[in-house]
């Protein structure tokens, strides 16, 4: 049966098949290339798009805003200052309001259940771009790259090193076992995903031909890798927690040693960025490198830009998708 997605929520990779997330991914490739030639198809022509930010942004708000005005939407900006949401209005409120007058919704923030709660009340498409729990657009982009780089994703080892309880190693189970790819979640037992979310992922692996592994140990979490991922090891909304995290999480860093110990020639390296590599910003001047080492970030193995770019053309491919015209 043909996918169709037309009207469809985007709040976590969960609810969309391996067929309907090849087809975001097969989208976001000939937007891509529609891009490259200097085509604009303008699938979202006359829409309007509220973009819901409790948390900062540079790729995600940027995406939206440019895959929205590329496809002829407008796209509204609204910060956490700027609207009544969780001061003078509930979330159901504002959902029931911002639905009235939006053709779809992004929103970035703390609780999960928020999202799901705009999705349930505002009678238009809603789209996931960040909670507390998943990270699917950034999960699609990721997707994208691997794609380009080793042309198909089920079999493909994906060793993810760091704090296995965020969004990012969420998402990227539930990403690893709906495409049949070989998981690793790489993380001391004390920050190891939630077992619930564990035995989900494996129930769905079991059916594509997928497999998820967790462990501490990260020489063998690692080996055989053929793509290495890390995020920050303090989340958004979780900066008080860096000192302990780096005491826990030291021994996990993505260096050339970790590298090595994949024994894979071709292997990439992936990053959601905003990525703790140098000393060069306001935070990572006291810190220094954190979760990967300069060298692997600014190696040729790392394509952590493509994946940035490729934010846009995902997220646009969600949006033409769920809310297209042609
Ligand atoms: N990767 C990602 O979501 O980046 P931003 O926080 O800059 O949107
Ligand atoms: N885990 C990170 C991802 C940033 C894109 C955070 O939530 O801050």
């Amino acid at each position: 049966m043909a996918v169709n997605l037309l009207g469809r929520s985007f709040l976590t990779l969960l609810d969309f098949t391996p067929e309907e997330i090849t087809y975001l991914l097969d989208l976001a490739d000939d937007l891509k290339r529609l891009k490259r030639a200097g085509i604009k198809p303008r699938n979202l022509e006359g829409k309007s798009i509220a973009l819901i930010f409790e948390k900062s942004s540079t790729r995600t708000r940027c995406s939206f805003v440019v895959a929205a005005v590329d496809e002829g939407a407008h796209p509204e900006y609204l910060g956490k200052g700027d609207i009544q949401l969780g001061k003078k209005e509930t979330v159901k409120d504002t959902a029931r309001v911002l639905g009235r007058i939006f053709d779809g919704i992004e929103f970035r923030g703390f609780e999960h259940s928020t999202v799901e709660d705009l999705a349930k009340y505002a009678s238009v498409p809603v789209w996931n771009g960040l909670t507390d729990k998943f990270h699917p657009t950034q999960l699609l982009a990721d997707l994208m790259t691997i794609r380009e780089h080793f042309g198909k994703l089920k079999g493909i080892s994906f060793a993810y090193a760091g704090d296995g309880r965020n969004n990012m190693a969420n998402s990227i189970m539930v990403a690893c076992a709906k495409m049949g790819m070989d998981c690793r979640i790489v993380a001391p037992e004390s920050l190891q995903p939630e077992a619930d979310l564990v035995k989900t992922c494996n129930k769905i692996a079991e059916e594509t031909g997928g497999n998820i592994t967790i462990t501490s140990n990260v020489k063998e979490g690692v080996k055989g890798a053929q793509v290495l991922y890390t995020d920050v090891w303090a989340s958004m909304g979780e900066e008080d927690k860096m000192q302990e995290r780096i005491n826990l999480l030291k021994d996990y860093q993505v260096n050339m040693e970790m590298v090595k110990a994949t024994g894979v020639k071709d292997l990439i390296f992936l990053h959601c960025l905003p990525a703790f590599h140098n000393y060069d910003t306001e935070l990572s001047a006291k810190v220094g490198p954190m979760e990967v080492t300069d060298e692997v970030f600014e190696s040729d193995f790392s394509k952590v830009f493509d994946e940035a770019e490729n934010r846009l053309h995902t997220i646009k491919a969600v949006m033409v998708a769920t809310l297209g015209t042609k």
